[in-house]
């Protein structure tokens, strides 16, 4: 193992009716006013909304609405958010949603506390956050991103064309409700692209140095499992609490920093997705689901014990009468049946780009990481572009 230093301040209530049990005695602890944010108005037809602002009012808060953070939140809705906040005098900014909220309101945090550009000091490069931001409560709707347990904003500046994240622990919520129960009414298409976005997250962590046995592996091959299994059994019954309830915590272990800890982790398929978000403003889920097997035919030969691991731990594929490489490339394929299996896009062209699309500047535009098993250059980016067009 390598060395680490862990610390995850956010405090979590899980299960079905948490929101109910814990939300009014929580949003006491930080003052009167409460700016209560939300997307595009699932919450209102499914109940949630109901359900909080009946916890907030209980327990005697000033509730300010702040509606409309969109897929890809942008840096305008961030600024938008803060001026709120600061005219209103608020306490605690409750992000009520998926990972587009959860992000926004943790910018908003920031930003409605600091004097300067936090998109300059703090998102076009890592800043440090000296000061203390907003307290931040979040309910969870979707299970995906993991944004509930770690201090990951990831925002779009609509201006420079760049989708970005930064991971400030002092971005963390203070604490985190998650009901299973909430998500029952995600709709597949949605369900599917978050839960890959899930596995991606996994994958990104696994597929990378150290290769010895180690136990951020061990924990990241049994998550997995879980989320292929979990998908499977959701999409059969979309209110099957046991798979809800585990996807749910499966998202939050892939990103609260536990299977990350000493190890190098890549997220190269991350910079791919997020650069396309930017130009095209495709979901985040679909959009790895099209990157992650065109970029792994590239990368097996290069982490090949370990996708052979991947093909026999994951997909339960026999290393009988295959060569290694055959059993690694087996794995690989195996994931790619398992999207296809799920329904989600395979291609660039089903995830809506279309040939007024400029692939070698967006290719052009993403970050080149350096902790996967080898380095990327724009031009590969370019050719696994256009591979998955
Ligand atoms: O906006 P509403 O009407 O609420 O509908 C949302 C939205 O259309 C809907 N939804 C959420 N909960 C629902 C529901 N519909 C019915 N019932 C419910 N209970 O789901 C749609 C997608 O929501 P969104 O928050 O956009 O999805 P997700 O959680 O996948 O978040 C995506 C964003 O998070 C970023 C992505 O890049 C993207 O911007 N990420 C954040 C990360 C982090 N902070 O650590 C890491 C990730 O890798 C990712 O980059
Ligand atoms: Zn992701």
């Amino acid at each position: 193992m390598n060395n680490f230093i862990f610390e995850n301040t956010t405090k979590t209530y899980f299960g079905k009716g948490c929101v109910k049990e814990y939300l009014a005695c929580l949003s006491g602890h930080y003052g009167k006013n409460v700016m209560l944010a939300y997307g595009g108005g699932s919450v209102k037809r499914n109940g949630v909304y109901e359900e909080v602002t009946k916890c907030l009012k209980k327990a005697g808060q000033n509730v300010v609405e702040f509606s409309g953070i969109g897929a890809n939140p942008t840096y305008a809705k961030v600024l938008e958010g803060a001026k709120l906040a600061r005219e209103n005098g608020i306490n605690l900014i409750l992000a009520v949603g998926g990972g587009s909220v959860m992000d926004c309101c943790k910018a908003i945090s920031m930003a409605a506390v600091y004097d300067g550009d936090i998109w300059a000091d703090f998102w076009a490069r890592p800043g440090i956050v000296d000061f203390d931001p907003l307290p931040l409560g979040v309910i969870v709707t979707v299970a995906g991103t993991g944004s509930e347990m770690n201090g990951g904003a990831v925002i779009t500046n609509e201006k420079s064309k760049v989708k970005t994240g930064q991971d400030y622990p002092m971005c963390n919520a203070k604490f985190a409700l998650m009901d299973p129960t909430y998500t029952f009414s995600v709709p597949e298409n949605q369900m599917v692209s978050g839960g890959f976005d899930i596995l991606s997250h996994i994958m990104e962590t696994y597929f990378s140095e150290p290769d010895e046995d180690n136990v951020s592996d061990d924990i990241s091959e049994a998550l997995m499992r879980g989320v292929i299994r979990d998908l499977r059994a959701a999409i059969k019954n979309p209110e099957d609490y046991t798979a809800r309830s585990n996807l749910m915590w499966e998202s939050t272990m892939a990103e609260n920093r536990i299977i990350k800890l000493g190890k190098r982790m890549d997220f190269e398929c991350h910079q791919m997705e997020h650069q396309l978000g930017a130009y095209t403003n495709c979901n985040h889920g679909a959009g790895l689901a099209v990157l992650h097997p065109v970029y792994y035919r590239h990368i097996y030969r290069d982490g090949l014990s370990k996708f052979q691991r991947f093909a026999v731990n994951v997909w339960n594929i026999s290393p009988e009468g295959r060569t290694g490489e055959e059993l690694a490339r087996a794995g690989v394929e195996a994931l790619a049946d398992f999207i296809r299996e799920i329904g989600l896009p395979m291609t660039l062209r089903e995830l809506g780009v279309d040939e007024s699309t400029d692939l070698k500047d967006i290719a052009g535009s993403c970050n080149l990481a350096y902790g996967g098993y080898r380095k990327m250059t724009h031009e590969e980016i370019l050719k696994i572009f256009q591979e998955c067009y």
